[in-house]
């Protein structure tokens, strides 16, 4: 690993007991607010996909800031995947369990059939919410270039779900 992405992750932010007793909270929040490490960051979730990705999806809430930079530098636009109810002509939704309960993502109508979407989001936990971005981007008629993220709770089994090849920068025990 390169020095300013060892300072990028020593950024991430740890908060034990949030939301609930138990959860140690992991946030990128300082990573994001620095300019090096979130250009560290965001230039290593796309090198080992330079060239094979047409545009980037970025997973609300998030992913969206990653997907808003790594964008810029890569010269390619953005699919925004939304929590449900947010878009006012959705194309695709796909719903997916949580520990308690379901959460539904949705798309607009904007990618060209084939189109390769890399998708981004800051956090791999049980691969729950990449394993419904990659469905709704197939559903949708585009192909799925490949899934990147921050920080793998590596504990959580995420890969089982979101698929052995998520490109994962940093990796973290659920609870140390
Ligand atoms: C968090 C995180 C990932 C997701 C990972 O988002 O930002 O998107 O959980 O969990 P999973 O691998 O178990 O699906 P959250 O749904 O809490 O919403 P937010 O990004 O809007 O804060
Ligand atoms: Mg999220």
């Amino acid at each position: 690993m390169t020095d300013a992405l060892a300072r990028a992750e020593s950024l991430i932010d740890l908060t034990p007991d949030y939301p609930e007793p138990g959860v140690l909270f992991r946030d990128v929040s300082p990573l994001l607010a620095d300019g090096d490490a979130v250009r560290a960051v965001s230039e290593a979730l796309i090198e080992p996909f330079r060239g094979g990705f047409d545009i980037v999806g970025g997973i609300e809430a998030r992913g969206f800031l990653l997907a808003g930079y790594v964008a810029a530098i890569a010269g390619v636009g953005i699919l925004p995947i939304r929590k449900a109810g947010k878009l006012p002509k959705p194309a695709a939704a796909v719903s997916y369990a949580l520990e308690y309960g379901s959460a539904t993502i949705e798309a607009p109508g904007v990618l060209r059939p084939g189109e390769r979407v890399l998708l981004l989001d800051d956090v791999l936990a049980t691969g729950g919410t990449l394993a419904a971005a990659q469905r709704l981007v197939r559903d949708l008629g585009a192909e799925v270039a490949g899934s990147a993220v921050v920080l793998e709770l590596v504990d959580l089994g995420g890969r089982a779900h979101a698929g052995d090849d998520v490109h994962a920068l940093f990796a973290a025990r659920e609870n140390g």
